[in-house]
Parts: C-alpha cells; sequence; structure tokens
C-alpha cells in the first residue's frame, strides 16, 4: 500500500461529497490537506472536523472559474507545505435537460467550472510539480459520463468528456516530456453527494428554464438516481484501489464496461448512437 502520511493532498470542491471523501480517507492515511471550495460554511465545517482529529489542514474559499484565484491557492499551498504530492482538481456541478432547450447561459456555466475550473488547476500546479522534479500526482475528476453515450445531461457530458480528454493529453504530453508527474482521470458512477442540490445553488436560476416543469421532472430524477448510487465509503475504496493500482482511468463502478464499448463500437462501426432506454 502506498504510504501517504504527510504527504501534501489539495483538493477543489473539498466541502461536500466526492471531495470531502477523499479529503477525510488522505487524512485517515496521515497526508496534509490544502482544501478550497466556494462554498465557506461547509468548508469551515470540514476544517473543523479534521483539525479535531489533529489533521494539518490550510483551507481556501474560491471560485475554480476563477484562474487568479486559483493561482493565489496554489501559491499559498507551495508556501506553507513546500510542495503537492496529490493535486485533484474535482470542484463540479451537474446540469440536466432536453439538450435544445437547455439556455446558452447554462452551457457556459458548466463549461467554465468543470471544464475551466480543471484548466485552471492544471496551469497554476503542474509546472510547480513538474519543478519539483520528483514523483507526483494530478487528478482530475471527470465521469462515467466522460466515457460513454448520454442522455439527459448534454452540458454535463460534454464538460465530463473534455475533462477525460484534456487528462489524455495531460498524461501524454507529461510522459513526452519525461516529467515525473502522473495524470488520473478519476471516472467515478453514481455516488449520493450534494451534487443536485449545490448545483442548483450555485448556478443562476433566475432563467425561466429552471422554472419549467420538464426542467423539474429530470431534477427530482436525477437528484433521485444519485440518492441510489454506491455508498462513499466503497467508492473511496475503488478510489484508492485505482490510483495504487496506477490505474489512469479510475473506475468506480464495473457496470459501465457496457456503455464504453458501446461507444467505442458505434465509432468503429461508424453507427448513429440508438436513444438509452434505462
Ligand atoms: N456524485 C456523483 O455521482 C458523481 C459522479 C461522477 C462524477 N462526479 C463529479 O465529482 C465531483 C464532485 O462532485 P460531488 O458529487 O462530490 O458533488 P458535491 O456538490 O457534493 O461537491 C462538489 C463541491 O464542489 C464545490 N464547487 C462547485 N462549484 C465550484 C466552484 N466554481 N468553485 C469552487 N468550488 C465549487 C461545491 O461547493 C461542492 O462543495 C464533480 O466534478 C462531479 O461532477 C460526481
Amino acid at each position: 500500500m502506498a504510504d501517504y502520511k504527510g504527504k501534501v493532498v489539495t483538493i477543489t470542491g473539498a466541502a461536500s461529497g466526492l471531495g470531502k471523501g477523499m479529503a477525510t480517507r488522505f487524512a485517515e492515511k496521515g497526508a496534509r490537506l490544502s482544501l478550497a471550495d466556494l462554498d465557506a460554511e461547509n468548508l469551515a465545517r470540514v476544517e473543523a472536523e479534521l483539525k479535531a482529529k489533529g489533521v494539518e489542514v490550510l483551507t481556501t474559499v474560491l471560485d475554480v472559474r476563477d484562474g487568479e484565484a486559483v493561482e493565489k491557492f496554489a501559491e499559498r499551498t507551495f508556501a506553507a507545505f513546500g510542495g503537492v504530492d496529490y493535486c485533484i482538481n474535482n470542484a463540479g456541478v451537474h446540469s440536466m435537460g432536453t439538450i435544445w432547450r437547455i439556455p446558452a447561459a447554462e452551457w457556459r456555466t458548466v463549461f467554465e467550472i468543470n471544464v475551466m475550473g480543471v484548466v485552471n488547476g492544471i496551469l497554476a500546479f503542474v509546472p510547480r510539480m513538474i519543478a519539483q522534479d520528483r514523483e507526483c500526482f494530478v487528478v482530475n475528476t471527470a465521469s462515467n459520463a466522460g466515457l460513454q453515450v448520454n442522455t439527459g445531461i448534454a452540458p454535463y457530458a460534454m464538460s465530463k468528456h473534455a475533462v477525460v480528454s484534456i487528462t489524455e493529453s495531460l498524461a501524454v504530453e507529461l510522459q513526452a516530456v519525461k516529467s515525473k508527474v502522473k495524470a488520473y482521470a478519476f471516472c467515478p458512477g453514481l455516488v449520493p453527494t450534494g451534487l443536485s442540490r449545490n448545483s442548483e445553488q450555485i448556478k443562476d436560476q433566475r432563467d425561466p428554464y429552471f422554472q419549467t416543469e420538464s426542467y423539474k421532472k429530470i431534477y427530482a430524477y436525477g437528484a433521485m438516481l444519485l440518492e441510489k448510487g454506491m455508498s462513499m465509503d466503497l467508492a473511496m475504496d475503488r478510489f484508492f484501489a485505482g490510483l495504487e493500482a496506477d490505474d489512469f482511468y479510475i473506475r468506480t463502478h464495473d457496470n459501465e464496461e457496457e456503455e464504453v464499448s458501446y461507444r467505442v463500437r458505434m465509432v468503429l462501426e461508424r453507427k448513429r448512437p440508438a436513444p438509452i432506454t434505462k
């Protein structure tokens, strides 16, 4: 098993859900943490919980859309801890609806948070991590949605396919320059978190689209599916197992195999994907 004692871990979106789950597990394994989130209140709660257990933790309230703020987060983390071992670009929001009804503003918001948030993390942390010239790790949270054909979540699916693609490029380019930084695409399946609720709060809900019956229906359906997901404990077991096995695509669920191979088969056979019924 890898030794996480004293290792420095940065996580965005650490105030809730998978980010909090990773922070807690890394802390249990003896790591030191630099955590960031937009949600000051929940972040302070996580900080207090960890400090009560004697964990060394630094917190930063920021919006991952703000590149300068992410740059300052990196500066602050390196100044406080002298280096970073694991950089986890995890903050994200969900998005649902019928593709041609989703307002342009919603696409932009999801792109800015889910895609540019990860890019901002790469720009701020990776050059500093390369300069460390020692083995260290960048994990970008994508989703199984970034590996398969999706329905009813087009902006989210777009953003997660982008995160997978960005992380593939990162991995290839790091290897090409013989860097000791290793990249991973974390692609979880459904895990009950605050994702549905938090996404609603973060986004501008003034657009009448969010008040439509069709949106409310698909939102309730998405929230219900999330609740039925894999337990956080098991998801974290799978996350650390993937990391330690050096899986580039760190997956939590097994039932994706069918969906992933379906997409690849459609590409190779040049076929149009069929409607998804489940
Ligand atoms: N829960 C799932 O089933 C699931 C599955 C696949 C992928 N994911 C991905 O996992 C990541 C974490 O999501 P989660 O499910 O834990 O949801 P969550 O809402 O519980 O946690 C996400 C955290 O990110 C923060 N955040 C959102 N926008 C931000 C911004 N602009 N700047 C800074 N912080 C911001 C939120 O405040 C929240 O604390 C996301 O990227 C999500 O897309 C989740």
